[in-house]
């Protein structure tokens, strides 16, 4: 069913931004929403039609749960039956922020929600606009990123109307986000944090709060077909454009040569190539199409998701991703492994 999208810049109306999108909310409604990670389609947690809804408009797989968001600590046990300590020293150190925290789910949480587990993601954003359109709602916000499943999540708003228009009513714009990669996602129903998604909460960072961190294997891996996935996310192909991705990882150098080799054959079969790198390697693509990601992690990060929705913009057909693991860090080299579908060629020992 097509329905008329309306788009509210929250910059030059806030106060309606706010009530809007909380009235769409409580009857039943989606909204598109800025959070400080990426855009999210939220829906009324408690209301398990509405919840399908976001399945529906973003062509997602039932099995696959959904984060809960929260404005203050008050709701918290809305949504949660049970909250380890674990949980509680994250939420204290990182909320409100870009982590969410897997913990025992309270039976007000539809299986809509968490696609049948007995857990639920919860998570207080750090965008004050996100925060105040939940507590106005008075409810708990079930969100995913506000992208077409398969396609990378929304830093700008633009992106989910790209996606989303026809399929929501309302849009609330609020500029880029800040952070650009999904929040980090933790299951803290045990002693040790188990990291899922990783995210701009590093695992050094949740060791220092909780006095332990592990990081699933799934995370730079890919999960098994037939594997019972800890986070069911983990075994979609994600955040894939249209052209295809190739990662590049060894030495700098190393890495120039076989990516100069990739683009040169590629020109000579009138195929349009782009490199992504790190500012520091953009001399070493002279006369190259160059999409860079900024100086280290953080950039990467925020640019990340624009610059793979910007390949297909440009109608590029294949892009080399010179990769830096060390500088650009987890949450980047994960979701350029899933965009490239695991096409990983190590410099130097590339045979063809
Ligand atoms: O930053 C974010 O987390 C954004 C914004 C909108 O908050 N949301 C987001 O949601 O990225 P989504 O649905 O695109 O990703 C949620 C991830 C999925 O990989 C899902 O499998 C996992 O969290 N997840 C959710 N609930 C879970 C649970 N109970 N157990 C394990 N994994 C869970
Ligand atoms: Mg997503």
């Amino acid at each position: 069913m097509m329905m008329k999208t309306k788009t509210i810049f929250a910059w030059k109306d806030r106060e309606s931004a706010v009530a809007q999108a909380a009235e769409t909310l409580q009857n039943g409604g989606l909204v598109v929403f800025p959070t400080e990670t990426v855009y999210g389609l939220g829906a009324n947690a408690f209301d398990a039609d509405a919840v399908r809804h976001i399945f529906e408009a973003k062509g997602r797989p039932q099995d696959n749960p959904l984060i809960v968001h929260i404005a203050d600590m008050e709701r918290l046990a809305d949504v949660a039956a049970e909250v380890s300590e674990t949980a509680r020293r994250l939420m204290k150190a990182f909320w409100p922020g870009p982590i969410s925290i897997i913990v025992k789910k309270s039976a007000r949480i539809p299986d809509a929600v968490s696609a049948g587990l007995e857990t639920v993601a919860v998570r207080m954003p750090g965008n004050d606009l996100a925060r105040a359109i939940i507590a106005r709602a008075g409810i708990p916000v079930a969100a995913p990123s506000a992208n077409t499943s398969g396609k990378p999540s929304p830093t700008l708003a633009r992106h989910a109307y790209e996606d989303l228009c026809g399929k929501v009513p309302l849009i609330i714009d609020g500029g880029p986000c800040r952070v650009g990669v999904e929040s980090t996602v933790v299951d803290a129903t045990g002693e040790v944090p188990v990291i899922l998604r990783p995210g701009d909460i590093t695992p050094e960072m949740i060791r220092e709060a909780a006095g332990g961190v592990r990081v699933h294997h799934g995370v730079m891996s890919e999960a098994q077909k037939d594997e019972v996935c800890a986070s069911p996310g983990m075994k979609y192909k994600h955040y894939a454009p249209k052209a295809n991705v190739t990662i590049f990882t060894g030495d700098k150098k190393e890495v120039a040569k076989c990516i100069h080799f990739r683009y040169y054959s590629d020109s000579m079969q009138g195929r349009k190539a782009v490199v992504l790198c790190l500012d520091e390697c953009a001399g070493l693509y002279p006369g190259c199409e160059l999409l860079t990601l900024g100086a280290g992690a953080k950039d990467a990060e925020a640019a990340l998701f624009r610059t793979l929705r910007e390949i297909d913009e440009q109608g590029f057909d294949a892009a080399y991703f010179h990769a830096q693991e060390e500088k650009m860090g987890l949450a980047v080299m994960n979701r350029i492994i899933r965009a490239a579908g695991h096409r990983i060629v190590a410099a130097g020992e590339e045979k063809e």
